[in-house]
């Protein structure tokens, strides 16, 4: 189904990304990411080829995943998310880094061994349109992992079948149909009946609604909640677009360009959000109140993502900051690239004046709020409509309202 690619990534020199690896009172976590770089090699020349540099694709996240609750991880297409949920699954091999599931380095395991903790990990794929063979039964794909791990007899396979069908909500008698048969919500219904079929501990869920009519992908998210309390699963919930994610995950961690910006309990990013890219992103999802989404104006970002193959020097995300700018495009977001650090309990941001977000103007107006106490009043440059930095024409003033 997909190309683990295991020789394309090689070992790469850099420092060590940054951030810290939280563990709650509620024990060890399931899964932990320390600094995961995954780099895809670059080459050049047909005969002999050239390694001339690296998609630094995930350089040095670090995150844990706690059992039984939904990681969010949210940012631009291309920032990373499909590799770091791919690495932790071991379809990619790091390139550094280290990644522990319930304890043990997988980063160290091979053959036997490795195939034996992949069971506990699965995968839901966006497109339920490309990532089921249409060759195959539904009845097929779901059993096939039953079958790769030579679990039970056929009699039996073909009855855990029908459970999981009607466990996905589906007719156990659909199991002879083929994937064409079916809509695209029963699709991503047949695709996660085969994540379930080996009992996982962890879903790693890339954009699984993505792809899907807006009208089904309510349908979809409550299935999935649904079987979380039902199987006591942990889901790294992958999405390009954090509305999708912000009311079904426990926590949050944004990314941009191989990077986590911010990492943060669901409801304390959503109200107070401490990155710039994350307040962006904020401004561009509506409020549901006419009143209050007149006053919000758009924070919209300058140009697009520059290339993970050369990445900006110090902060990555200083080319196309907001905040930066009405610092006054201060030297330090070029020079030095920002950890990850805890700002707020259990809040972490990337961000050398993350502290200048909080209570500003931009963040309250993101999340709704009237700013009861701006730490500024400055004018913030709307980078959109084409306009340079700096333009006077650009130059609006945020309501206070
Ligand atoms: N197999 C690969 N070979 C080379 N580059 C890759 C490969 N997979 C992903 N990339 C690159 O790595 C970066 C991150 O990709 P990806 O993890 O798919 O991002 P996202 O899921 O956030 O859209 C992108 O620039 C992408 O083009
Ligand atoms: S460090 Fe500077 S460029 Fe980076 S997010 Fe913060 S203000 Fe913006
Ligand atoms: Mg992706």
């Amino acid at each position: 189904m997909i190309d683990p690619n295991l020789g394309s990534v090689v070992a790469s020199p850099t420092p060590a990304g940054v951030g810290s690896n939280e563990v709650d009172g509620a024990g060890r976590p399931l899964v932990e990411v320390d600094r995961l770089k995954v780099y895809f090699p670059i080459t050049e020349g047909l005969v002999f080829e050239r390694h001339i540099g690296d998609v630094q694709a995930v350089d040095g996240v670090t995150f844990s995943l706690r059992r039984g609750e939904t990681l969010g991880l949210v940012g631009e297409s291309g920032c990373g998310k499909s590799t770091t949920g791919r690495a932790i699954i071991r379809l990619y091999k790091p390139t550094e880094g280290s990644i522990s599931f319930d304890g043990v380095d997988l980063t160290t395991l091979s053959g036997d061994q490795l195939r034996r903790m992949r069971r506990r990990m699965q995968m839901i794929f966006q497109d339920p349109y490309a990532s089921l063979n249409p060759r195959m039964t539904a009845g097929g794909i779901i059993g096939e992992p039953l079958e790769i791990h030579g679990i039970g007899s056929g009699g039996e396979r073909r009855e855990r079948v029908r459970e999981l069908l009607a466990t996905v909500g589906l007719n156990p008698d659909f199991g002879e149909r083929y994937p064409h048969e079916f809509s695209g919500g029963q699709r991503q219904r047949i695709g996660v009946a085969r994540a379930l079929a080996l009992n996982p501990d962890l879903i790693v869920a890339d954009e699984p609604i993505s792809a899907l009519d807006v009208s089904i992908q309510a349908q979809i998210i409550n299935l999935l909640e649904r079987l979380q309390g039902q199987f006591d699963l942990t889901y790294l919930f992958i999405a390009h677009d954090l509305s999708v994610v912000r009311h079904i995950s426990d926590r949050i961690a944004v990314m941009y360009l191989g990077r986590i910006v911010e990492l943060a309990p669901s409801r304390d990013l959503n109200t107070r959000p401490l990155h710039p890219y994350t307040v962006a992103l904020l401004s561009a999802i509506p409020i549901p109140d006419p009143a209050i989404e007149s006053r919000r104006r758009r924070i919209i970002l300058k140009g697009d993502v520059p290339s993970p193959a050369a990445p900006p020097e110090g902060c990555r995300f200083h080319t196309r900051c907001w905040l930066r700018e009405k610092l006054g495009n201060p030297e330090r977001c070029v020079t030095e690239d920002p950890a990850l650090r805890l700002i707020e309990t259990g809040h972490e941001a990337a961000c050398h004046f993350a502290e200048d977000v909080a209570g500003s103007v931009e963040q309250q107006q993101v999340v709704g709020r009237p700013a009861s106490r701006p730490r500024s009043s400055t004018p913030v440059a709307s980078p959109g409509d084409g306009a340079a930095a700096g333009d006077p024409a650009a130059v609006q003033q945020i309501p206070t309202a």
